[in-house]
C-alpha cells in the first residue's frame, strides 16, 4: 500500500515531545511490512535544514498560493530514504528557519502553508498515495485542501487523521479564513468552530477516519472533561473515531543495549539495575542507601499532574526514600519544585532540563515511576520506564489505563499502582501501596519487575491495526 504521512516532527530529525517519537517508529514499522511504501513529510527546520548530519537533495521546487501570498517550496529528500521509506523535507526559510518549532504569532498561517505545501509536493512527485495519514493539528488541513483544491490529482486518495494530543487545536480569528485560507465559502463551516477557526475540528469532521493514541483516550474523548470543546464534534464521528495504542521502538529504549547506562541488564540479569541505582544515586548526590527511588521524567505542565505531585512532595519526602525529577516546564512548577529540593538534599534531586541520556539512566535507576496525569492521550514514558525496570504509579487515565493494568499482590498480575481520580491523596495512596509490596516482599517485587521488563511494547501490533483499518477504507 502506498501510504503518505504527514507531520510536523519526527525523530531523529527533530522531536518535541511524544509525537516526534511516534513519526519515528509508525512509519519505520509500517514501510517493513512488505509491499508498502510510506512517504514522510516534515517541514525543513532550521535546525535540520542546518544539520550536518542530515543530507538531503533538492528534488523539485515550485508555489503555493495562500490568498494573495505567493510562496516558495523547496521539496527535498532524504538521502537515507529507501525504495520502502523515504522522507521529504519542504522548505520555506520564512517560514520555517526559525529558532524552535511551534509558538509563533503566525503559526496559523505557517501550517495552511505547510499542508498545501504537501499536497503540492505529491503532485510534484506524481506520489499517488492510497492513504494519507495526518497527525496533530499541524497537518489537520490536508484533508480540507485535499478536497477543495487537489482532488484531481488524487481522486482515490483516503485520509486518516491521528488526535495525539486535543488540547492543541490550532486556532485562528474568524478572519484567516478569508485572509489565509482563500477557500470557496462553502468550507467555512467545515474550518470553523465556536466563532474561530479551528484546524483540529476540520480534520475531524473531513478526514474519513479519525483515529487517537489509546483505547481509552478514543473513548474519553466523546466527554467534555477531556476534550477540550470537541466532544459534541469527536462524538458524532461514532465508530470512525477509534484508538490504537502506541508502542515503543524496542530497539532504541533497550536497557541491555543502552549506551548510557553504567550498566546493561535484562529481564534475566537484573544485577545491572542495582549498580544504575548506585550510579544515579552517586550522579545526582543522593545517600548512596538501599531505599526506594522514585523518578518522574516530565514536562513540568498542569496536565501532567504536577499539581498533585507537589501536593503530595514534603508528606513524601518525610519518608525513608528518593525522588529524582527530571524535566523544565511552567516557572510556577519549577519554582515550586526546586525550593522543596533544597529543604531535602541528598533526598531529592531536581533536575531543570531536558537530557535524554540522564532520561534513560533515571529509568535504569528508579524503582518507582509516577506518571499522575491530568489527561494522557497515551504516554510514552510510562512505556520506556517499565521496560527499564521501573514499576509505574499512574492515574487511571487514556492510555495509562491502558497500558498499566493494577498489579495484584494476591496473583502477581498487573503491571503497576494506579489511581481512579485525581486526587492527591489519593495519588499518596498508590505511591503508599507501592512502597508496601515494595519492603514487605523483595522477590515478588523482583518477578514485578522482570514481568513489566518482559511485556511486548513494540509497534508492531499497533501497525497491523492501521493497516487493517487503511484497508478498511481504501
Ligand atoms: C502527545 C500525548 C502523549 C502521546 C504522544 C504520542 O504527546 O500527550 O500522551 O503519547 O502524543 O502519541
Amino acid at each position: 500500500m502506498r501510504i503518505a504521512m504527514i507531520a510536523s516532527e519526527a525523530a531523529p530529525f527533530i522531536k518535541t515531545g511524544g509525537l516526534g517519537d511516534v513519526m519515528q517508529a509508525l512509519p519505520a514499522e509500517l514501510a517493513r511490512i512488505p509491499g508498502n511504501q510510506v512517504s514522510l513529510f516534515l517541514p525543513y527546520y532550521k535546525k535540520v535544514k542546518y544539520d550536518p548530519a542530515v543530507e538531503a537533495e533538492l528534488v523539485s521546487s515550485f508555489t503555493v498560493n495562500l490568498t494573495w501570498r505567493q510562496q516558495y517550496v523547496g521539496l527535498f529528500r532524504w538521502a537515507g530514504s529507501t525504495d520502502s521509506l523515504a522522507v521529504y523535507f519542504l522548505d520555506n526559510e520564512y517560514y520555517f528557519c526559525r529558532e524552535g518549532l511551534y509558538g509563533f504569532y503566525d503559526d496559523g498561517e505557517r501550517f495552511a502553508y505547510y499542508a498545501k505545501a504537501v499536497l503540492a509536493s505529491m503532485t510534484a512527485l506524481e506520489l499517488r498515495p492510497e492513504i494519507i495519514h495526518c497527525h496533530d493539528w499541524q497537518s489537520a488541513l490536508v484533508p480540507v485542501f485535499l478536497e477543495a483544491e487537489y482532488r484531481a490529482s488524487f481522486p482515490e486518495a483516503r485520509t486518516v487523521f491521528t488526535i495525539h494530543n486535543v488540547e492543541y487545536q490550532g486556532k485562528a480569528d474568524a478572519a484567516f479564513f478569508g485572509e489565509v485560507l482563500g477557500l470557496d465559502d462553502c468550507w467555512r463551516g467545515v474550518c470553523s468552530f465556536d466563532g474561530c477557526v479551528n484546524f483540529m475540528k476540520a480534520a475531524i469532521v473531513q478526514a474519513d477516519l479519525v483515529t487517537t493514541v489509546s483505547e481509552t483516550y478514543a473513548e474519553e474523548l466523546r466527554y467534555p472533561y477531556f476534550a477540550h470543546g470537541l466532544s459534541g464534534i469527536l462524538s458524532s464521528r461514532g465508530e470512525r473515531l477509534v484508538g490504537i495504542t502506541n508502542g515503543i521502538d524496542m530497539g532504541i529504549y533497550d536497557p541491555a543495549t543502552d549506551k548510557a547506562l553504567a550498566a546493561n541488564y535484562s529481564p534475566a540479569e537484573l544485577a545491572g539495575k542495582q549498580l544504575c541505582k548506585r550510579a544515579l544515586q552517586k550522579e545526582l548526590g543522593l545517600e548512596e542507601k538501599d531505599v526506594p527511588l522514585l523518578a518522574m521524567v516530565t514536562r513540568l505542565a498542569s496536565h501532567k499532574g504536577i499539581d498533585l505531585l507537589c501536593y503530595v512532595l514534603r508528606r513524601l519526602l518525610e519518608r525513608e526514600l528518593q525522588l529524582v525529577v527530571v524535566g523544565t516546564g511552567e516557572a510556577r512548577y519549577e519554582y515550586a519544585l526546586q525550593a522543596v529540593a533544597a529543604d531535602f538534599p541528598g533526598k531529592f534531586s531536581m533536575n531543570l532540563r531536558f537530557d535524554p541520556a540522564l532520561a534513560s539512566r533515571v529509568y535504569a535507576g528508579a524503582d518507582l515511576y509516577l506518571m499522575p496525569s491530568k489527561s494522557e492521550p497515551c504516554g510514552l514514558s510510562q512505556l520506556i520506564a517499565m521496560h527499564y525496570g521501573a514499576v509505574p504509579v499512574v492515574n487511571a487515565v487514556g492510555g495509562l489505563k491502558d497500558t498499566v493494568p493494577p498489579y495484584n499482590p494476591e496473583t502477581g498480575e498487573g503491571r503497576g499502582y494506579t489511581f481512579q481520580s485525581y486526587n492527591g491523596d489519593d495519588f499518596y495512596g498508590a505511591i503508599d501501596r507501592a512502597l508496601g509490596d515494595w519492603h514487605a516482599n523483595p522477590a515478588a517485587w523482583a518477578a514485578l519487575v522482570q514481568a513489566d521488563m518482559e511485556a511486548d511494547f513494540s509497534w508492531a501490533i499497533p501497525a497491523q491495526r492501521y493497516m487493517e483499518l487503511y484497508c478498511s477504507i481504501v
